[in-house]
């Protein structure tokens, strides 16, 4: 019979034509990125994006933290994107509430002006809004490393130097150590009590408890005439100027409300970390956290034995702040790394 043959021919030419329309438009967008080929390439991402969508950012469907779905009512009560972790001069007002808790955290006596030493501040570091570019064509993967002994022959060294950012904090270090808890770090969170040098591919992240910490932050990267808070701290510290940022504190009070309902005095600075990574990444994985068999924060360099002191004072609730990174690893927004 004619017919199929038919068939057959005409299907055949038309998978030819479609090759051959396919392979002038290849070429012509290479040699052409401005061109119309480009254009409709552009046009046919867009169709399929809308077609097939992507989720909130580029890493692939179900591995974007933002995402969320039906069954995720905990995160999606909590997660809120209109904080922001890192402060600018537009993001330094603060309401009298935030102001009032924040200056109690350390009870500092007689705080100097804050919108003054904003002012100050905003002259030495960089005022930029950051880390707002979240979207489907963004795939940014961090590491959150705690200081836990626990990373002490966990051989994650390869895996955590593999993120996009690397958060570390306090006194964190890493030679001597680096097949455990890898070489790089790209932002080293802590503030003036905790304080180490940096080199200059890692950005300083201050963690201020109080409006002396701001004028110790000026006064470390210029004259370095604040020594002493309530104990000595470092006149002067090495970091890179243009990298450096301050934690918000509307954002500190939002993750001590929102994410640890007020347990504990105020959280810990791998809890901050920890938020202050899932709100500028799109994948996060965590590392370093979790007390030794007693119960005490130790530390991955040292035999501490007195590491149980926050615990004991009670200024953080580390039961309750693990039982939130766990019940995140448990809903699959980070991955939860327990060494050894
Ligand atoms: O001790 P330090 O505060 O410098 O450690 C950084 C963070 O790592 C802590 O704030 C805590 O969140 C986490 N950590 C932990 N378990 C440990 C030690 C530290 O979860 N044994």
């Amino acid at each position: 019979m004619p017919f199929p043959k038919l068939r057959k021919f005409q299907a055949l030419t038309l998978l030819l034509c479609v090759l051959t329309f396919t392979m002038v438009l290849f070429n012509y967008t290479l040699r052409d990125p401005s061109g119309s080929g480009y254009l409709f390439l552009k046009y046919a991402v867009r169709l399929s994006d809308s077609l097939f969508p992507r989720g909130p950012c580029g890493c692939g469907a179900g591995r974007c933290l933002a995402e969320v779905t039906e069954d995720d009512s905990w995160f999606a009560e909590r997660f809120n994107q209109s904080f922001h972790p890192v402060m600018s001069r537009k993001g330094s007002l603060l309401s009298d509430d935030t102001y009032r808790w924040w200056q109690w955290l350390q009870a500092e006596r007689q705080p100097a002006n804050y919108s003054e030493v904003i002012d100050r501040l905003f002259q030495v570091i960089p005022d930029k809004e950051l880390y707002l570019d979240s979207g489907p064509e963004r795939c940014r993967t961090c590491a959150v490393v705690g200081n836990s002994g626990n990373l002490k022959g966990s051989h994650y060294g390869a895996l955590i130097d593999a993120s996009d950012f690397i958060i570390r904090m306090n006194q964190a270090r890493t030679e001597g150590f680096e097949k455990d808890v890898g070489y790089r770090t790209t932002h080293h969170i802590m503030y003036p009590e905790s304080a180490v040098d940096l080199d200059n591919g890692t950005s300083l992240v201050l963690v201020p408890f109080k409006t002396l910490d701001l004028q110790w932050l000026i006064s470390a990267l210029t004259t370095g005439n604040i020594q002493y808070t309530y104990l000595p701290v470092m006149a002067h510290i090495k970091a890179s100027r243009e990298k450096v940022m301050v934690y918000s504190p509307s954002f500190f009070k939002y993750v001590y409300d929102t994410w640890l309902d007020g347990h504990g005095r105020y959280p810990s600075t791998g809890f901050l970390a920890l938020l202050f990574a899932i709100h500028t990444c799109d994948e996060v994985n965590v590392f370093g956290f979790g007390a030794d068999q007693y119960g005490n924060w130790h530390h991955y360099w040292e035999n501490n034995l007195e590491g149980g002191a926050f615990r004991q004072t009670g200024v953080h609730d580390g039961d309750y702040e693990y039982n939130v990174t766990q019940l995140l690893a448990d809903k699959h927004k980070i991955k939860l790394f327990k060494g050894s």
